[in-house]
């Protein structure tokens, strides 16, 4: 969407989403009073240095169809209107303590990445990132490095990303137009569908069958605009099942009809599920990001919904205020008032934000460092300079936010965990899809084999 001229906004950060709002939306925060702090103050010592003017009328709303259903944002709003008027419904039967074993024990982090990474499917990023035959992404899930690539007849096929011949990874990133894979250590090229091409000065290699050196195809699955891949598949991937009833509201959206405007990553000195637990709650946002957001948010009524092992909360801006002054219930729309969570067990959050989507996702690489990843799609190609202008600029305060404030507090509180100071942390009432999240992951664990099948390939 290309930004226009007319009502001039402003993005603000979120540390764990983006919003964009009016200038004018700023109003007191309830905890600037325990603190002593004014909103000017807010204003004039942290948020405003940030701001950028940009355009964002009611057209960026207007995203022809890749929308959630009316319906559905009307019932949405029902609900939080419950809930903001005394009935607490979207809150935890009680409380939940988790020892700090949860994010810092090695063993038990060594079992989360067979049970949760290596034995189940994964989401590692949307269709839209590959979409042509040729455009291909890498992950590594339980530590085991994976390839999908875009076939010529646009299917998906997945590979253990390590050459057949020592184990170079044969892709790296992503990216697009291959005409092969080519292995960058000794040039063993291999076709899009992982079939051994050629082996340089191939007579020292004659006593090795070609055809048990293709690359190994792992399970992979696409649909309502996901990729789910999974290296240790004993059967296809069902994505309708993996989804557990969210792919319904997932599939309005659209997803394939976006593109991928950009990836960034960076790694971090904490627990993976760490990333995770920052997003599932609103609770922090007065306080630690008093000096951004805060203003913006009511920190208090986020909507909370599961689906099966995953959930989605929706978190509303005061700006819902106006909607609901000035409109009757039939005329209410919520998404230009709110960021919407899609927790996508175990290590995904999939975000609708007013006019774009964005995918968080989390690799483990040891019990105690992380890289995140974050993606942003636009609702449309991205071709005119003010459209990239406008994206890069979204994606810049999206990560402003989480790397300044979000991300450094959970180096700190790891910090603790791993010290033995914090022998345990507290999920409240007040932080349903947080203990949600922690219980469903332990359970998995719990109710896993203790056997390690090791590594299963379908063959050819
Ligand atoms: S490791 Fe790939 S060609 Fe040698
Ligand atoms: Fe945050």
């Amino acid at each position: 969407m290309v930004p226009c001229i007319r009502p001039v906004t402003t993005v603000v950060l979120k540390p764990c989403f983006t919003v964009i709002m009016s200038q004018t939306e700023i109003e007191p925060d309830a905890g600037d009073a325990l603190r002593g702090e004014s909103p000017a103050e807010h204003k004039r010592e942290g948020w405003a240095q940030t701001e950028f003017q940009l355009g964002s009328g009611n057209e960026s709303t207007n995203l022809g169809g890749k929308t959630m259903k009316l319906e559905r944002q009307r019932a949405l709003i029902e609900k939080y209107l419950k809930f903001r008027n005394g009935e607490w419904t979207d809150v935890a039967d009680s409380s939940m303590r988790n020892p700090a074993s949860a994010y810092v024990d090695p063993h038990r982090f060594e079992r989360e990445m067979k049970v949760l990474f290596r034995d189940r499917p994964v989401p590692v990023g949307l269709g839209c990132e590959c979409k042509e035959p040729g455009s291909y992404l890498t992950a590594q899930l339980g530590g085991v490095p994976i390839a999908v690539v875009r076939q010529p007849d646009l299917g998906l096929r997945a590979f253990l990303n390590v050459c057949r011949h020592r184990g170079a990874p044969v892709l790296s990133g992503s990216g697009a137009s291959l005409r092969a894979i080519v292995c960058p250590y000794h040039a063993w090229s291999y076709k899009l569908d992982g079939t051994l091409l050629g082996r340089p000065q191939d007579w020292g290699f004659a006593d090795i069958a070609r055809d048990g050196c293709n690359l190994s195809q792992i399970a992979v699955a696409e649909r309502y605009g996901l990729i789910y891949v999974q290296p240790d598949a004993v059967s296809r991937i069902s994505i309708d099942q993996v989804l557990e009833g969210m792919q319904t509201e997932i599939a309005e959206y659209d997803l394939e009809k976006y593109t991928h405007f950009e990836t960034r990553t960076r790694q971090w000195n904490f627990n993976w599920k760490l990333v995770i637990d920052t997003f599932t709650e609103n609770y922090h946002i007065p306080s630690l990001h008093r000096r951004t957001i805060a203003p913006y948010y009511d920190d208090r009524h986020s909507i909370w919904d599961t689906y099966g092992l995953h959930q989605r909360t929706v978190n509303f801006r005061r700006s819902i205020d106006a909607e609901l002054n000035d409109k009757l219930a039939n005329e209410r729309t919520l998404l230009p008032h709110t960021t919407i969570e899609y927790f996508l067990l175990p290590n995904a959050v999939l975000t609708h934000q007013l006019d774009h989507v964005e995918l968080w996702r989390v690799t483990p690489l040891s019990v105690d460092r992380c890289l995140v990843s974050t993606s942003l799609y636009a609702p449309e190609a991205t071709v005119t300079e003010s459209a990239k202008n406008h994206w890069k600029k979204n994606l810049d305060m999206l990560l402003q936010v989480t790397e300044s404030e979000d991300f450094p507090m959970m180096e700190r509180i790891h910090a603790g965990m791993a010290s033995g100071a914090a022998k345990e942390v507290i999920y409240g009432r007040i932080e349903p899809a947080l203990s949600f999240y922690h219980k469903a992951i332990n359970q998995l664990l719990a109710s896993a084999p203790d056997s390690e099948p090791g590594i299963r390939r379908i063959e050819r």
